[in-house]
């Protein structure tokens, strides 16, 4: 059947497409904060430990969330690690980094992805997909609260 909600396909596939990268984006960043998570080694390890959990449950969730917005604008959701890995601007850490350039590395990543959030709901706004809005407000409001919180720990 075809899709009747007052959005054209074309729209649906851009907007979907930036959703993608911005799924992409937010998987990898779970990830780097897991890796935060586990291996940072400082005098702040236990506020910093706790605070990184809070933060990688939260993107979890979200993960689900934006995938799911991908299904319901009709479009399948490139769900393998390869595909974020490859969509994503992030790279990984493979080595244990002093607490600065983690954090560092973090704030830098949260910070991408709220010019991508707000790129993306003002894309969405233009063509009055509220929805997509809502969920770019909400992500948006996450990552500044999230880079404040890791740039405060500097
Ligand atoms: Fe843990």
């Amino acid at each position: 059947m075809e899709f009747e909600t007052g959005i054209t396909k074309e729209t649906r596939a851009t907007i979907s497409g930036a959703l993608s990268k911005l799924l992409a984006d937010t998987y990898v960043l779970y990830v780097k904060t897991q890796n935060f998570h586990w291996n940072i080694h400082c005098p702040e390890f236990f506020s910093l430990h706790k605070l990184s959990q809070e933060q990688y449950e939260e993107m979890a969730e979200a993960i689900d969330e934006i995938a799911e917005r991908v299904r319901a604008l009709g479009f399948y959701v490139e769900g393998s690690m390869e595909s974020f890995l490859k969509l994503s601007s992030f790279t990984e850490e493979h080595e244990v980094n002093p607490k600065h350039i983690y954090l560092e590395h973090l704030i830098k990543a949260h910070e991408a992805v709220i010019r991508d959030c707000r790129a993306l709901g003002q894309l969405a706004e233009d063509h009055h997909d509220h929805a997509t809005v809502d969920l770019m407000g909400r992500r948006h409001n996450f990552h500044e609260k999230a880079s404040w919180m890791l740039r405060a720990s500097l």
